[in-house]
């Protein structure tokens, strides 16, 4: 394939992870955009490939370098796709680790081709660009990898921030360090104690990796893939400049650009400080405050609630990451349609942080075809919540919690949520009485409008259905 031809289908796989990211950001053009990546992807390895230095050369080898890892890449890739919805954020924790650890080894093996074959390809700048790539690379692999072991709740490791006196002076100390190096490595590349100069900054980005995710509670993991996520970009924008591939650096830096976005509209609707984030040592899950047992909880029979709901003009259903666990998704479905079959107005409330990663609600409820015109926003919602006669809390919790507008000490004040408590009557659907995420009391649970449904959210909007369809219940 001539370089023209190759070029060109570069231009067309950037363009199409721009229009991928641009068409993911509405559930009505998602599908379109994860084909559009896909596509684009295909294009950019199948160009790769048709480069002269690879398949110019008849050497079978040289192709079998291609074929044997990609043959191999794809069942672990196979693996990771099916694993559940709930599982995405330490899936994508491992996709990140990954791709930190491809540009890190990237990185070093480009060092030590040009340092034996090109010694004056060792410029500075190309050397600056090898070592960010390096410390990038692997700071992101190790990090990725503690993420991925917080969210999965792998017992060797700790799920509570660990932290230690003077933990964010030795991390400094440990960057200045790799940065003194690199800075070193940038003007003497060739210089007998380089390799291992390069060396050092992989242990010590290694190091700093895991050295920054482990002070940051499982709490606020997905928050840190993110901002992982971004660092991932940075490392591939660095591989394109050593690999002097334009796609590399278009592609690292969407990816980063989007990280960063994501991380702040994740922090904002957290109400947690970026910086924070970025410095490590935050997340200190708060402990449940003692005083929901004495409390009362009205439990109530899904019969009722089933006749209470018959007689509602207008529904609101906020889903939480209750209703992911319980893959609820398509009871809920059953429930719309038993609802909206009576004429009565059905909407799903959605909170940005609602389940455990972007979009979580979105998703399932696509999955189940409801239409994306009853999806509300959060602002949009609370404003129609005092009209409202029935709000179904499907295994919500945090995001409904009144204290986070009106509890200054609680973890979460500040943090945005769907009025649920203003609606006219409150069903709210858990299994038991522990606290949701934050760890911390819902006052909505005890309002006297609030009726607990107890029980997974599967099987209770089952029995709600079978009640509104005239089956038999089964309490
Ligand atoms: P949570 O506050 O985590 O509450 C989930 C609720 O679901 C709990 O009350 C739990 O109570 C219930 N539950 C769990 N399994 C259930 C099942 N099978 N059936 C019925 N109920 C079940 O969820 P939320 O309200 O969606 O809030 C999300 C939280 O995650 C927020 O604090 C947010 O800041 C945080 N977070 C979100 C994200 C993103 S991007 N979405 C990222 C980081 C952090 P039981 O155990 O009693 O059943």
């Amino acid at each position: 394939m001539s370089l023209t031809l190759i070029e060109l289908a570069y231009l067309g796989a950037a363009a199409l992870f721009i229009l991928s990211l641009h068409w993911m950001s509405d559930p009505k053009t998602a599908r379109r955009g994860v084909y559009a990546g896909i596509a684009g992807m295909i294009a950019a390895v199948l160009a790769t490939w048709a480069r002269p230095d690879v398949s110019a050369h008849t050497d079978v080898q040289r192709h079998l370098w291609v074929i044997i890892p990609i043959a191999l890449a794809i069942w672990p890739g196979i693996w990771l796709s099916l694993v559940p919805l709930t599982a995405v954020p330490q899936r994508t924790a491992l996709s990140h680790a990954f791709g930190g650890l491809a540009a890190g080894l990237v990185g070093v093996a480009k060092y030590f081709h040009w340092l034996h074959d090109e010694p004056d390809m060792l410029t500075p700048l190309r050397m600056g660009a090898i070592v960010l790539e390096v410390l990038l690379g692997f700071l992101t692999f190790t990090g990725s990898l503690i993420a991925a072991g917080k969210l999965q709740e792998v017992k060797w490791v700790p799920q509570r921030p660990w932290t230690y006196r003077g933990q964010n002076i030795v991390n400094i100390c440990a960057f200045g360090v790799a940065v003194i190096l690199g800075t070193a490595l940038m003007f003497s590349a060739k210089a007998w104690w380089s390799p291992w100069a390069l060396g050092v900054i992989v242990v010590l980005a290694l190091n700093f990796g895991w050295m920054l995710v482990i002070p940051i509670g499982g709490a606020d993991m997905p928050t840190v893939i993110a901002i992982l996520n971004a660092y991932a970009g940075l490392a591939a924008v660095a591989m394109g400049f050593v690999l002097g591939n334009k796609l590399l650096i278009t592609a690292g830096a969407l990816d980063g650009a989007s990280g960063l976005i994501l991380s702040i509209i994740m922090c904002k609707a957290m109400n947690r400080s970026f910086a924070n984030v970025l410095f490590g040592a935050f997340g200190q899950v708060q402990q449940a405050k003692t005083g929901a047992e004495q409390k009362e909880y009205k439990p109530e029979t899904t019969e009722s609630a089933a006749q209470i709901l018959e007689q509602a003009a207008s529904v609101i259903i906020v889903p939480g990451y209750g209703m992911a666990v319980a893959q609820a998704q398509h009871k809920v479905r059953e429930l719309y349609d038993q609802l909206r079959k009576r004429n009565i107005s059905v909407k799903f409330a959605i909170h940005p942080v609602a389940g455990r990663m972007p979009g979580h609600m979105n998703v399932l409820l696509a999955e189940c075809e409801i239409p994306y015109t009853d999806l509300v926003e959060m602002e949009e919602i609370n404003a129609d919540m005092p009209q409202c006669d029935v709000c179904l809390v499907l295994g919500a919790n945090d995001v409904v919690n009144p204290a986070a507008r009106s509890d200054k000490t609680s973890p979460i004040y500040g943090m945005p949520i769907i009025d649920a408590d203003k609606a006219k009557t409150v069903f709210a659907v858990k299994r038991s009485k522990n606290p949701g995420f934050a760890g911390i009391d819902n006052d909505l649970y005890f309002l006297d409008k609030t009726w607990m449904l107890f029980g997974d959210a599967k099987a209770v909007v089952g029995e709600l259905v079978k009640h509104l369809s005239g089956g038999s219940g089964m309490h």
